[in-house]
């Protein structure tokens, strides 16, 4: 008998695993606590950009922000946001909540499984806890099985990214390995355990998050030697195991968030991470970086007009989760610069009440212009429409060293960049 699945949290995550057991003609429930977000599922809009309204229409699931719906899952996917606070400390209350809502509502026997990036030991210590609690001693099981999507990317979607699987015991891993086996064609990872699961998710992430750290480090370096990180790193990847990591700035809801989490159960054993520690340090400090380049060949940057383009975390989707475009505008108007803000996913007054001031390139000339988000949006025309915004001898500032320095310097403007 086929069993029917709930998914507790639509967002980047959750609803496109909704899809994918739907799709393959599962009864699916999906429950979220915003109303809005219901209605407009419902109405075939994902703001997420995660699925098109043909994807939506394509397939039967039931929305709901009625917890009671809950009653009728034989499997309860948990796909709630874990973010950390102003002081970088993981913050699981909506985590906790969710969980609560998900206890008081299951039915006796339920799976619940966790895709939530975690610290090891919250699935069964701190979730396991609320749910029997919250359930008044009803039975259940309990599983975990992070979610690796990259969001914006169409290519690595949910089903085409292998899954670690695990489950408190034999007969759960077992069920729940079936289970998603038959909607990722990438196939499963039984892992050993629900904790080596939830540490291998945040052990990704952090890895990623240091190799990024130290090519951030190493373009700073370069930069005071008055070379290009990027002639550095193209003569080095061609060592068969140099590893080809780009610097920028280092937003999002995963790897820059995700290191914390394991500094935190770190601490709670009694241990420091230096290396985990110094990566976020590096990565968080990148954005006033960033922003002292160009206020540093400004010579006087007060009242110099500075477009930004792209307030994201990455291109082209519409997710501002810790994006460090912020730090970078907050930085360059402490210098007095007069700041303008363009991004294609924002109008003007969502960029304004997000306390920016919009601007576009057609609003030139700038004294400079940063391509901070690689949108394709900005590609359009390229390069003319980004140089021809700028004033005479005016700076670029091109994060990703997309552009050829010397065709841009050929045209009279000066070329920055990591
Ligand atoms: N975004 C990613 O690319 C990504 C990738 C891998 C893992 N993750 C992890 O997956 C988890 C979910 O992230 P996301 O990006 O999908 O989050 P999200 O913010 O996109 O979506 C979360 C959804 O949960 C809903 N919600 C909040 N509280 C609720 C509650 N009490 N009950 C029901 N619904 C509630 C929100 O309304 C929202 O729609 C996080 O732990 C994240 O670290 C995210």
């Amino acid at each position: 008998m086929n069993k029917t699945i709930a998914i507790v949290g639509l967002g980047y995550v959750g609803l496109p695993l909704a899809h994918a057991f739907a799709k393959k003609g599962n009864r699916v429930i999906g429950y979220d606590i915003s109303e809005e977000r219901i209605t407009n599922l419902n109405s075939g809009e994902d703001w997420t950009n995660e699925l098109t309204r043909e994807q939506l229409e394509g397939v039967s699931i039931e929305f709901s922000a009625n917890p009671a719906i809950l009653g009728n899952a034989d499997v309860i996917i948990v796909a709630l946001p874990t973010p950390i606070d102003e002081n970088n400390k993981p913050d699981i209350a909506i985590l906790k909540a969710g969980t609560e809502t998900v206890g008081k509502n299951m039915k006796d026997g339920a799976i619940v499984v966790f895709e939530s990036t975690v610290y090891p030991g919250t699935t069964e210590e701190i979730c396991g806890g609320i749910l029997k609690e919250a359930s008044g001693g009803k039975s259940f099981k309990l599983g975990y099985s992070p979610e690796r999507i990259n969001p914006g990317d169409k290519e690595h979607t949910v089903t085409k990214i292998l899954k670690i699987v695990a489950g408190e015991d034999d007969e759960t891993t077992d069920t729940l390995c079936n289970l998603y086996k038959s909607i990722i064609e990438a196939g499963v990872h039984k892992a050993s355990s629900i904790k080596v699961a939830e540490m291998a998710k945040a052990i990704e992430n952090a890895q990623r998050d240091l190799n990024i750290a130290f090519v951030n480090e190493i373009a700073q370096m370069c930069n005071k030697l008055g070379i290009a990180s990027k002639d550095v790193f193209d003569a080095a990847k061609t060592k068969w195991n140099f590893l080809p990591f780009q610097p920028g700035l280092v937003g999002g809801h995963c790897i820059g968030v995700d290191p914390y989490y394991l500094v935190e159960k770190a601490k709670q054993l009694g241990m420091d991470t230096h290396v985990i520690t110094a990566g976020r340090s590096v990565n968080d400090q990148m954005g006033a970086y960033v922003a002292s380049l160009v206020t540093d060949e400004l010579g006087d940057p007060n009242g110099k007009r500075v477009l930004v383009l792209g307030i994201t975390f990455k291109e082209n989707v519409p997710d501002r989760r810790n994006s460090k475009s912020g730090d970078v505008i907050k930085a360059l108007e402490a210098k007095g610069c007069d700041v303008e803000v363009h991004d294609p996913f924002f109008d003007d007054s969502e960029i304004e009440k997000l306390g920016f001031k919009p601007g576009k390139l057609m609003n030139g000339p700038y004294d400079a212009v940063m391509l901070l988000v690689t949108h394709s949006d900005y590609f359009n025309g390229y390069p003319q429409n980004l140089l021809g915004s700028l004033k005479e001898g005016g700076i670029f500032f091109d994060l990703k060293s997309l552009m050829d320095r010397k065709a841009v310097e050929r045209e009279g403007y000066r070329y920055l960049a990591l």
